[in-house]
């Protein structure tokens, strides 16, 4: 069965001005990378449909933007045409008809570039209704830009129109103010009808893909309005710039579609837009692209949120930081606790200042309120834990686990030393060290009886 649409995304390049040892579609974007928010729009506007195929034509580092890929993906059918030398689009786009199974079967090839990580899906709608409803061999999306040095000018005729590169144009045509945004939807038909014939005449001697638009051509150039969406990224200025933009745009869907209250807008830094409706958040407040926050959760200032949920009506107060954590409903997190990875605190639990939780369950109801260490444990239901408790998990070469069944209270200053577990409803006395397990019900307490001297201070007490 042959495929509607081919998707190729130009992904060859060096991006040498970029600085970075990685290629430069695994630059750092928004908590992810360039590539993922450049394949965004594709996912968005096929939304699961089989109908289109993706392509990466990849060149420089290939191995690792391949397994990023790859990993990343898995769910989705990528497949890699690999481009030898850079040779320019045209030739890129070439790579990707000799290289990839069914691609010239396909009735459309929309062309992508690697490096404009806030494209819309609009502009992918816009452009596919125009080249459908006129029956267009190709349409090329375009914007007006001020200050138009470096991209390709388009030069408008009664039919068609040409695209000039920066370094071919004329005094004439470099004052032309459209220029080309490089992302285009083509008739695959009409492509391979052309690109073989596309020579490196030219200043720079690279086959350019923008000669596939010509006076005369059944090919329209699409003005957008909106230019922010075509941002290139070439360097660390431009990457700043785009992230800007990618920001003010969660934190406006935000408000507006989802409901969520920001409190200074322009001091977060959230790359997610799964939060809940009457969710308040902060100034300061960092949620990294791969958390979740419920609905009507509150966010206090300065907390730092990665690679975690938290569910509704939580409360995470300020300055603390989650990393691979799960905050359940009402759960009170704060201020200033840290719950690293695979701690999952329970519903209507509270953790307190100081407090840090790391790969531990702790059931509903469960407090822990002041200067703790829980690590590699299961708490239950309605456990009280005073001031001061260690789990001491780690004896120099491996962890072992702590349970503290429903129902118990764990006085201040005490530490379990694990592996050891204490049943429901037991009593640990304050400044127990416990190291045998507890049947339920039961009472320890590990301290020497105390022994009082009266008078006897001023032998300790020195003075300067
Ligand atoms: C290109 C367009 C220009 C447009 C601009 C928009 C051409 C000839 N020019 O110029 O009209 O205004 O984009 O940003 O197409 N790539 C490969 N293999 C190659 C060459 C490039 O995969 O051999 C990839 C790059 O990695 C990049 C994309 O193609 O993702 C665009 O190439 P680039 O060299 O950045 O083109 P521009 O000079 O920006
Ligand atoms: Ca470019």
């Amino acid at each position: 069965m042959s495929l509607e649409y081919g998707v190729v995304v130009l992904a060859a390049g060096m991006g040498t001005r970029l600085k970075l040892d990685v290629p430069k579609p695994l630059a750092p974007f928004m908590g992810k990378k360039l590539i993922d928010y450049a394949l965004s729009p594709v996912w968005g506007y096929f939304n699961n449909s089989k109908s289109a195929s993706v392509t990466l034509v990849t060149g420089h580092k290939r191995e690792l933007l391949e397994s990023y890929i790859q990993s990343g993906y898995p769910e989705k059918k990528i497949s890699f045409a690999f481009q030898e030398k850079q040779l320019g689009t045209a030739d890129a786009l070439k790579t990707y008809f000799d290289k990839t199974e069914n691609s010239k079967s396909t009735e459309y090839t929309i062309v992508l570039c690697a490096d404009t990580p806030l494209l819309s899906v609009d502009v992918l709608s816009k452009l596919m209704d125009v080249i459908k409803t006129k029956n267009l061999d190709a349409v090329a999306a375009t914007f007006k830009e001020e200050n138009p040095f470096g991209y390709g000018r388009i030069v408008r005729k009664e039919k068609g129109f040409n695209i000039v590169e920066q370094k071919d144009g004329s005094e004439e045509i470099l004052k032309i103010n459209e220029v080309n945004s490089g992302v285009y939807i083509l008739k695959t038909k009409f492509v391979l009808e052309n690109i073989y014939d596309i020579g490196s005449n030219n200043k720079a001697s690279e086959f350019y893909l923008t000669d596939l638009f010509k006076e005369n051509y059944a090919v329209e150039a699409v003005c957008f309005e909106d230019k922010s969406c075509f941002l290139g990224v070439n360097d660390l200025f431009q990457l700043s710039v785009a992230e800007e933009l990618f920001r003010k745009g969660i934190a406006k869907k935000l408000m507006l579609e989802n409901g969520v209250i920001l409190k200074n807008p322009s001091l977060i830094n959230i790359e997610t837009t799964e939060i809940g409706k009457g969710t308040i958040i902060e100034a300061n407040v960092s949620i990294d692209a791969t958390s979740k926050i419920g609905e009507n959760v509150k966010i206090e200032q300065g907390a730092v949120i990665k690679n975690s949920q938290i569910l509704d009506g939580a409360h995470i107060k300020a300055y603390s930081y989650l990393d691979g954590a799960v905050v359940h409903g009402k759960a009170s997190i704060g201020p200033f606790a840290h719950l690293r990875p695979g701690a999952d605190i329970g519903e209507e639990s509270k953790i307190g200042n100081f407090v840090e939780i790391k790969k531990s369950k702790l059931e509903k109801g469960v407090k822990v309120s002041h200067l703790s260490y829980v690590g590699d444990a299961f708490i239950g239901d309605e456990v009280n834990i005073g001031c001061g408790f260690i789990t001491c998990n780690y004896d120099g070469a491996n962890k072992h686990v702590t349970k503290i069944g429903k129902g118990s209270f764990i006085g201040s200053d005490s530490q379990t030393i694990a592996p050891v577990e204490i049943g429901e409803d037991c009593f640990v006395a304050s400044g127990t060290t416990v190291t045998h397990s507890m049947a339920n019900g039961a009472f320890a307490i590990s301290r020497t009886k105390q022994v009082t001297k009266d008078g006897m201070a001023h032998r300790f007490i020195k003075k300067k």
